[in-house]
């Protein structure tokens, strides 16, 4: 039906008929001519028609279809338009075709005016049509295209793996499907292929990968979504080097590919202890300083008696030194109803202690709660500056409480005051991995330990004899302080499962129940295997600077995990609930 998309009429066109389809995007009706812009795909041309040779013109309206045939042409210098690719060219009408009519869209396609997002969601057809979301899946498609190319040609198949499937443990809750031929049974949509790709690797495949969609019933925040898409790749006979630097390549192929951006290789690593100690986080943003340092040690003996307490209890002191903060973070901030206070109380702070170095280089002077300066000798003075580098004109700014919670809100208040102050260089592309990871850690509501990574991941073989504390062969791959991916050397060997499922006081009557066909698999010929995963709609977020994953999938679901335009989730009839011999205990108002 057309010749050519709107916006990829070249010079090669001109003076030749053409034919563009698409829907009217704008109309200027000037009385002895209309001017219409004809939008498809590809972008806009304007088309010339003579309302006397064409009086359906008159009629057309924003979002109708049309085909339209006409001479290309240039356009009078007046009227050129450089904001357009297609602005020094205009279409002639010579035919036109309204192929189909269109009510009056709830929200205009082309402007960027603010839309409410449930309104967009619902008229997600129109919504996909603004050329800002037809970018960002059409990046989409192309990372996806530009990673099947890279694992490709390094010798990767793509092999699909179940999704009516049986539950995985990546640790969020399951979305179940009951059996209709098997009543009483329940399949669980997967949380991620976690196990099938472990069993193609026993099976032989050696490089397997996915674009796979999983499935995590969660509460949502803006980067979750109820189904999400992981690029999973699983090798064998590969150790943690070995992974780390396929990845890296692949990375470098995405950046190169879609940025034009070459990344060094090898990437920066740090240790998990080292990345929350210096930075409070397991993804840290590592495009500027401002790091957390330990106190701990200064304050010991000191008479300041919240420090005192927390130290005694086992806790830490750290802080931040902030550089020319005196005059930046005044105390109203930091003091209780400050937007800095209530920052960091929001994730478990007390309070926040400063000290304001004032005075001279020769002589500083600090400015303090009376208390925490009175507590200080000129030596532990001496010592405190030395150790945070204060300088005059500086702000300190002090966590104190048990490890976890001051590494936690130091690091988002580092984050913020780093933003704040224009610490964060946007040109920079800081990928590290984060290696290391703790195998456990506790869990205090199930109160025993739980896997950071997930139960199939391998111990540090140095660390098989204390597994309780031992280090996981784990790895997580950050850019610019986000997680792009995570993945680890698996165990391959059935006794050392069996000792971590021990470990994480798994029943083994049930562990075998639910995972006994992946340790029998164990015991015929396992290879040394690993993998990692990508969050896709997080890797197309962040290349697309998109503030929520919803903006990356081209039918999201809203933060109550519905889709309003299909309007899923919903309610079934009895019929089908019979067929499934499932009853529903939910009473309208009563446990919602
Ligand atoms: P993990 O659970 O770390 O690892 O998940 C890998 C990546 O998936 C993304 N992700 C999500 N994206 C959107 N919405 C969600 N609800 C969501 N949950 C996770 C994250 C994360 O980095 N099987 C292992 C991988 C492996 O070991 O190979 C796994 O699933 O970006």
């Amino acid at each position: 039906m057309r010749s050519d998309y709107c916006a990829e009429m070249t010079l090669a066109s001109l003076n030749q008929s053409v034919t563009v389809c698409g829907w009217i995007d704008r109309r200027r009706d000037l009385g002895g001519v209309i001017f219409v812009e004809v939008r498809d795909r590809s972008g806009v041309i304007q088309v010339v028609l003579d309302p006397d040779q064409f009086p359906a013109a008159q009629g057309l309206r924003s979002e109708f279809v049309v085909q339209i045939t006409g001479i290309l042409s240039k356009r009078p210098p007046e009227s050129v338009n450089p904001k357009l690719p297609t602005g020094d060219f205009e279409i002639k009408a010579q035919g036109l075709t309204i192929l189909n009519r269109a009510k009056t869209p709830p929200f205009s396609i082309t402007d960027d005016q603010e839309v409410d997002e449930k309104l967009r969601l619902q008229y997600r057809y129109l919504d996909l049509r603004r050329p800002q979301l037809q970018a960002k899946i059409r990046l989409r498609h192309r990372i996806v295209q530009v990673i099947r190319g890279y694992l490709e040609a390094n010798g990767f198949i793509e092999i699909e793996t179940p999704i009516l499937t049986k539950s995985t443990p990546e640790g969020a809750r399951d979305f179940l499907v009951p059996s209709r031929v098997n009543p009483g049974e329940w399949y669980a949509l997967p949380q991620s292929p976690q196990l099938f790709k472990q069993i193609l690797m026993v099976a032989g495949f050696d490089r397997y990968y996915q674009v796979a969609r999983c499935f995590r019933d969660e509460d949502l925040r803006a980067n979750r979504q109820p189904e999400f898409t992981q690029i999973d790749l699983e090798l064998s006979f590969v150790d943690q080097e070995d992974v780390i630097r396929l990845n890296e390549a692949l990375i470098q192929e995405i950046f190169l590919q879609i940025k034009g951006v070459a990344i060094e290789a090898p990437f920066k690593r740090l240790s998990y202890k080292e990345a929350m100690d210096r930075y409070g986080s397991d993804k840290p943003d590592t495009r500027f300083g401002l790091e957390l340092i330990d106190l701990s040690s200064l304050f010991q003996g000191t008479g300041f008696k919240v420090f005192a307490s927390v130290l005694a209890s086992g806790g830490v002191i750290k802080c931040l030194t902030i550089a020319g903060g005196d005059e930046k973070i005044s105390n109203t901030r930091i003091k209780p109803g400050g937007d800095l206070f209530n920052l960091v109380c929001q994730f478990g702070a007390k309070g926040l202690a400063f000290i304001r170095v004032r005075g001279t280089q020769a002589e500083p002077q600090l400015e303090t709660i009376g208390a925490l300066k009175d507590s200080l000798t000129a030596e532990k003075i001496q010592h405190l500056l030395a150790t945070t580098q204060a300088q005059p004109g500086d702000i300190i700014l002090f966590g104190a409480g048990p490890r976890a919670v001051v590494n936690e809100y130091l690091g988002r208040l580092r984050l913020f005051l780093g933003a704040e102050l224009g610490l964060i260089d946007p040109e920079r592309n800081d990928l590290l991995w984060i290696t290391e990871f703790p195998m456990f850690e506790f869990n205090p509501t199930e109160n025993r330990l739980t896997a950071v990574h997930h139960p199939f991941t391998a111990p540090h073989p140095e660390d098989l004899d204390n597994l309780a504390e031992a280090r996981a062969l784990a790895y997580d791959v950050v850019w610019n302080g986000e997680e792009l991916g995570g993945g680890s050397i698996r165990i391959h060997q059935r006794e050392i499962q069996e000792k971590v499922f021990a470990a994480l006081n798994l029943d083994m009557d049930q562990a075998r129940e639910q995972f006994g066909f992946l340790l029998e698999a164990f015991e015929y010929g396992a290879p040394p295997h690993g993998g990692i995963a990508y969050g896709l709609d997080r890797m197309i977020m962040l290349f697309s600077h998109a503030e929520s994953i919803r903006e990356v999938i081209a039918f999201p679901k809203t933060q109550k995990a519905q889709d309003l335009m299909s309007g899923a989730p919903a309610g079934v009839s009895n019929r089908q609930l019979a067929d499934l011999q499932v009853r529903s205990t939910y009473q309208p108002g009563l446990n919602q």
